[in-house]
């Protein structure tokens, strides 16, 4: 067997550096590729870099070679917001991208594929409460309808070519090391920032509404797991439910004041409550915690005080 060189595309977005460490930690640093369409920030200054526009088949082919890549973290997308101002392009780029990936997998024989869904796969007539794994799903977001195409390719894939795709449903991911960027979710990362910078918080959902969320390290431990289970435990290869925790707004707020007393936040909802109240508002992952022994450790108490803790340390 060649030995395991990583492909991170996309690795400057809001998982991809704490994923490219964690990749560090179990393959060691010069066997980690970092990529993306701009320049390396922060830590990912520290590893090996390409700057990589994923829409460049060629480029992406010739550096699958040239490193001999045998695994990929395919991160790149435009996300649920951002994607509704120009959806056409986000069609393109979400769909096309993942294609070169998966024709890339088949073409060089790599060994895995790793391709981010999200909760944002269901829609209005979706079950709400506790998700199941499999249910209706009518995706409203070019967003939701690419996760949900991109579903069935990487299934596609997996069951004609015997590509070993794996992927995850993602709920909102908060952390503080990058901001997230485009995202109805970003609120539930934005409120920590500003409660320590601001104190104060104008929230673009309204304080009711649920979703389900999960802290980054929870993330960047679903998605290594699952990407380190032996391949006989991952039995479904569209994309695995995950979830951690779920919370509204208000929840989030007096969770805060209790470390934040002088915080106050207020409410100016946007185009983006349709599109959150068109999403669960938490998910039911048992298949991922019975096939490869998915666990959580954060809940929202915890979270908060990660949150407070790292974001007063780093100057604003
Ligand atoms: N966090 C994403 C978003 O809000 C959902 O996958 O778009």
């Amino acid at each position: 067997m060649k030995k395991t060189k990583v492909l991170l595309i996309g690795a400057g977005g809001q998982l991809g550096a704490e994923l490219t460490q964690g990749l560090w930690r179990i393959y060691g640093q010069d066997n980690v590729i970092a990529s993306d369409i701009k320049d390396p920030q922060g830590i990912l200054k520290e590893g090996r870099y390409e700057k990589l526009d994923v829409m460049q088949r060629d480029k992406l082919f010739e550096l699958l070679k040239r490193h001999e890549i045998t695994q990929v973290y395919h991160l790149a997308a435009l996300l649920s917001a951002t994607g509704e101002k120009d959806p056409r392009w986000a069609w393109k780029l979400n769909m096309e991208s993942l294609l070169f990936v998966l024709e890339a997998a088949l073409e060089l024989n790599l060994h895995k594929v790793y391709w981010p869904s999200s909760i944002a796969a269901f829609g209005p007539t979706t079950p709400k409460g506790n998700t199941p794994q499999d249910t209706i799903m009518d995706p409203t977001t070019v967003y939701g309808i690419t996760k949900l195409a991109g579903e069935r390719w990487c299934e596609y894939y997996f069951r004609r070519y015997g590509v070993d795709v794996r992927s995850l449903r993602y709920p909102g991911i908060i952390g503080w090391k990058t901001p997230p960027g485009g995202g109805t979710t970003d609120y539930a990362v934005d409120i920590f920032f500003k409660a320590i910078r601001e104190k104060t918080y104008t929230c673009f959902l309204a304080p009711d509404t649920y979703l389900p969320m999960m802290y980054m390290s929870d993330a960047v431990k679903a998605t290594l797991d699952l990407m380190e289970a032996p391949a006989e435990q991952v039995k479904i290869r569209s994309s695995y439910n995950v979830s951690a925790m779920s919370f509204c707004p208000a929840q989030v707020a007096a969770t805060i004041q209790k470390h934040v007393p002088e915080f106050t936040i207020a409410y100016q909802p946007d185009f983006r409550q349709a599109i959150a109240d068109s999403w669960p508002k938490s998910i039911d992952d048992r298949p991922a915690r019975e096939h490869w022994g998915w666990r959580h450790q954060f809940g929202l108490e915890e979270m908060t005080i990660e949150m407070l803790t790292n974001l007063a340390r780093v100057p604003a």
